[in-house]
């Protein structure tokens, strides 16, 4: 296993591109082996979780190579519909592939993605819109098995605890666009990577109309073909990077990205006393002073971003005064709060609600990453904190941040990659 050694205390300055959208990426590959055609997708993010997509897809029989940043994928031929527990419980996003099969070839058989280090992930609104579809689902042996003579489009409405469902909405998008008639998807996600996958779809040749609404409808078509894509950069890389700069008092720009994507985002680094300039694809940070406290809670899109939480956290542990977070989307999703205690946080937690008294300054020390965004927390942490810190447990970062510590580093970072 590898580390991080961060040194602390260094103004970070200067330009850096935002990589491609992980979360983007990974439905979009699915989406790919609904067509038999070949499809490149152009620009893919070099992450863990991309590579662990690329050997789910190579499991179910579809020839996937990576020649410089481009992936090619060609799903010709006979596919096996069956998603195995030893990938999909390295990643949950395996279960797009349920889509997928279903759309393509009426079956698909996926091991069920159990628990995760951010909380409960129920899986039912997947697995209702399957049914809604005409499949019959059933779980065993730890797999779901879904299957269909014929799928037929159908309305449903995919709302969980706290609103829409990021996962649910791009699943039942993937089995019906080539299901038989019309699918109207209510309470669907609005969420820029849902948009992508329904134009990556779009390219393909399916119907999809009102992505990034909440009702998405599908007319199914009969097939679809291979494409060229490039998806969008990663909105939450972009806003990490740009944390890293205000939590260090610098001054920071992220090129290559889709500012309309943040704008949540955006408006709290204002309110925590930023100045920020926006152009086309570029946002650059800037602030002198101690950030102030803020009040959050997160929500889906345009909502501030769950994936932002901890980031944020970290950031807020350095204000001027005493911030609250609270966490509707996963409740529980606040293991980098002890670890940043360690640091000389001061954090609270009561329930889904964070309360953070702003402290002058955090002390490096060695934390322990518990998940992708955690481990963020942690880094941004460490480049504010005083002296050391060591991140251990990098793999989680490595799952969802190209070259981290590299991109932190052009900017004046002081990050070493080491063995444990
Ligand atoms: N939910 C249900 N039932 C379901 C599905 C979801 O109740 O069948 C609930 C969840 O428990 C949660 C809420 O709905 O309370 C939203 O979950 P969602 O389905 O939107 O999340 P997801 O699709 O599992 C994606 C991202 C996450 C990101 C969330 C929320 C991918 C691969 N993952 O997860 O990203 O936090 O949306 O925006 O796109 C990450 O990148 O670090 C990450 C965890």
């Amino acid at each position: 296993m590898e580390k991080f050694i961060i040194l602390g205390g260094r103004r970070l300055s200067g330009k850096v591109r935002a990589s491609t959208s992980k979360n983007a990426t990974l439905p979009i590959m699915a989406a790919s082996l609904l067509s038999e055609e070949p499809t490149i997708i152009k620009n893919a993010p070099k992450l863990t979780d991309v590579e662990t997509m690329m050997e789910m897809l190579t499991a179910l029989g579809v020839k996937v190579k990576k020649e410089g940043k481009n992936l090619y994928i060609d799903p010709s031929g006979r596919l096996n519909p069956e998603a195995p527990y030893e990938i999909v419980k390295r990643m949950r996003a395996s279960y797009y592939v349920l889509g997928s099969l279903l759309g393509r070839m009426r079956r698909a058989k996926v091991a069920f993605p159990g628990g995760c280090a951010i909380g409960p992930r129920p899986i039912d609104l997947h697995l209702k819109g399957m049914e809604r579809l005409g499949a019959k689902v059933k779980i065993e042996h730890g797999f779901i098995i879904a299957e269909a003579s014929s799928l037929k489009g159908a309305e449903m409405t995919l709302e969980g605890p706290s609103g829409s469902s990021v996962g649910a909405t791009c699943n039942v998008m993937l089995a019906a666009t080539l299901a038989k008639g019309r699918t109207v998807i209510r309470c669907a996600a609005c969420e820029p990577e849902v948009v992508d996958l329904a134009s990556f779809l779009n390219k393909m040749g399916a119907k999809i109309r009102g992505a990034g609404t909440p009702v998405i409808t599908i007319d199914g078509v009969k097939r679809l073909k291979g494409v060229e894509y490039k998806p969008i950069p990663d909105r939450i890389e972009t806003a990490t990077l740009l944390v890293a700069g205000v939590i260090t008092r610098g001054e920071v720009e992220v090129t290559h990205c889709i500012p309309e994507h943040l704008r949540s985002v955006l408006e709290k680094l204002e309110e925590a006393g930023a100045e920020i300039e926006l152009s086309k694809n570029s946002i650059r940070v800037r602030i002198s002073e101690r950030p102030k406290s803020l009040r959050i809670t997160t929500a889906p899109y345009p909502g501030f971003p769950t994936d932002m939480q901890a980031q944020f956290m970290a950031l807020l542990s350095l204000a001027s005064n005493t911030s609250i977070i609270t966490e509707t989307i996963f409740e529980a999703r606040f293991l980098h709060a002890l670890e940043l205690g360690r640091m000389g946080a001061d954090i609270t937690l009561e329930a889904n609600r964070a309360i953070i008294k702003g402290v002058e300054k955090l002390t490096g020390a060695p934390v322990m990453a518990s998940d992708l965004r955690a481990s963020a927390a942690l880094v941004l942490a460490g480049l504010a904190a005083e002296g050391r810190t060591d991140v251990s447990r990098i793999y989680h970062l490595d799952r969802g941040y190209e070259h981290l510590e590299k991109k932190l580093n052009s900017l004046g970072a002081s990050i070493r990659r080491e063995e444990e």
